[in-house]
């Protein structure tokens, strides 16, 4: 099967591609706008680099076309936290996700407890078992209705016990959940090892 995605509608197009680029880590943001903090859940979010540590989110327009509160926030201050999301504070995170309308506090609506952050002025998220603290580097837009934001990372919080003192996270202990298509969502059970080859010296960073 082979598909022209030029003659695919976009709805077909999402489907195809949030159907197999699986499981994608879910980003809970946080961000301080003039009406206060807004919460909300990103799937379309990775690592984007590592010296220093930055990530990346794409956020797309509202269906009629309006910015997500997401993206008016960090046009008016580019700073925000990122939690990963766990299986604890799943249904909140997806409260996080209602369409509520500007100025609605995502964080309250979710039963969510706020804590001041270290280095930037959004509230962090008590509840997430890892907070990252970022400012953003870059918002570029991508097509007709998606913005992505790169951010660098300046705080991490990780909950006591899921990070070791060589750096390792421990993954049964973060418990990270990962979105598939629609509302199909996918827990890490099963780990499996393979090394990786390297011809003459392995390098010092690996990639
Ligand atoms: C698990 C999950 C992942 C989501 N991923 C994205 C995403 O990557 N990009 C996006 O624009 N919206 C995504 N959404 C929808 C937004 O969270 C939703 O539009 C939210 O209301 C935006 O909030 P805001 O207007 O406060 O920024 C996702 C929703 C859920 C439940």
């Amino acid at each position: 099967m082979q598909l022209d995605p030029a003659v695919l509608s976009e709805k077909e197009q999402y489907k195809l591609m949030t159907g197999c680029i699986i499981p994608r880590p879910i980003a809970l943001v946080t961000t301080l706008g003039p009406l206060g903090p807004n919460a909300a859940p990103f799937s379309l979010f990775n690592m984007a680099g590592s010296a220093p540590p930055i990530v990346m989110f794409s956020v797309g327009d509202q269906g009629d076309g309006s910015v997500k509160d997401t993206i008016q926030n960090l046009r008016h201050l580019p700073e925000f936290v990122l939690h990963i999301c766990d299986e604890a504070i799943a249904e909140r995170m997806n409260v996080c996700a209602t369409n509520f309308p500007t100025g609605v506090n995502e964080l309250d609506e979710a039963g969510f407890t706020a804590l001041r952050s270290v280095k930037v002025r959004p509230p962090r998220i008590a509840e997430a078992p890892v907070q990252m603290e970022g400012r953003v580097l870059q918002i570029v837009d991508a097509g007709e209705r998606h913005h992505v934001v790169l951010g660098e990372i300046v705080w991490f919080h990780f909950r006591d016990g899921i990070v070791n003192d060589r750096y390792h996270v421990d993954i049964a202990r973060l418990n990270p959940i990962g979105r598939l298509s629609g509302s199909n969502y996918a827990r890490i059970r099963e780990v499996f090892q393979m090394e990786r080859k390297f011809l003459g010296k392995k390098p010092k960073q690996v990639a």
